[in-house]
């Protein structure tokens, strides 16, 4: 995959809500995981996409702190696709210059996956084409919570002043402290939640909810949102004159 210049789209970082894929299933009589097998064909095809959009950062919502909730079988066909995802992928993203990292927290992650998690950011780190963020038991709420007693724990060893904390302060604490805000959020399967998702980093990034269910959603998709992300007037809270 080759970095192109691409005035087609000025949205550097694409977060996406990948959602659908058990309804996606279901109407076509098969098992939900059979819905995430194809969810993961799709996130290939869109990391390939992004360099030819001229996205440079891409942010999948993998899995949620709250999708520990569903049965405990599709947690695990979850947690194995993962795994195999990561082992079928790694040389092409080597490959196809993609630095992947991953965002959440990894503590209740079995080990296999945690260590095949840091070979893959190990492996991938001096890349630059395509910076891909996959967010697995990651929870806006959870990574707040962690920074904050991150930084509290800083206030107490007297490394930072509590009178000087501000807006900004809290950046290098977050799980994406190396990462710039998205411009643009996607959620697919017409659902119009943020569902926990970088509540700091979308403050003022812009919404598309698409109606296509995740195992529908590639290349001509994303280049469609992508079309009229490029008209959107973004002020950030400015009157622009
Ligand atoms: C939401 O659809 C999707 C998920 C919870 C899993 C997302 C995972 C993948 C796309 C698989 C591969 C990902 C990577 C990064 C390799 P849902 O199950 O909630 O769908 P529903 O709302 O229709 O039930």
């Amino acid at each position: 995959m080759a970095a192109k210049d691409s005035s087609v789209s000025p949205a550097s970082h694409v977060a996406i809500i990948m959602d659908g894929n058990g309804r996606w299933a279901k109407s076509r009589g098969k098992p939900r995981l059979y819905g995430h097998k194809m969810g993961a064909r799709r996130v290939r095809e869109v990391v390939e996409a992004c360099p030819d959009h001229g996205v440079r950062y891409l942010t999948l919502y993998a899995f949620s702190t709250e999708n520990w909730k569903r049965a405990p079988a599709e947690v695990a066909g979850l947690m194995a696709l993962f795994r195999q995802f990561i082992r079928a992928e790694m040389a092409d993203l080597v490959r196809d210059g993609v630095r992947v990292r991953f965002i959440g927290d990894r503590r209740p992650l079995n080990s296999k996956l945690r260590r095949l998690m840091g070979e893959l950011e190990q492996a991938t780190a001096r890349n630059d084409t395509l910076h891909l963020t996959v967010a697995l038991n990651y929870g806006a709420r959870d990574e707040l919570a962690r920074a904050a007693a991150r930084m509290a724990a800083d206030v107490a060893a007297g490394e930072i002043c509590a009178d000087t904390v501000d807006a900004d302060s809290l950046r290098p604490y977050l799980d994406t402290a190396d990462l710039p805000d998205p411009d643009l959020v996607i959620r697919t399967s017409g659902e119009t939640r943020i569902s926990n998702f970088l509540l700091w980093q979308a403050a003022y990034s812009e919404f598309e909810f698409t109606p296509v269910y995740w195992p529908d959603f590639g290349r001509s998709e994303l280049g469609s949102i992508l079309e009229n992300f490029g008209t959107r007037e973004r002020r950030f809270g400015a009157v622009l004159t």
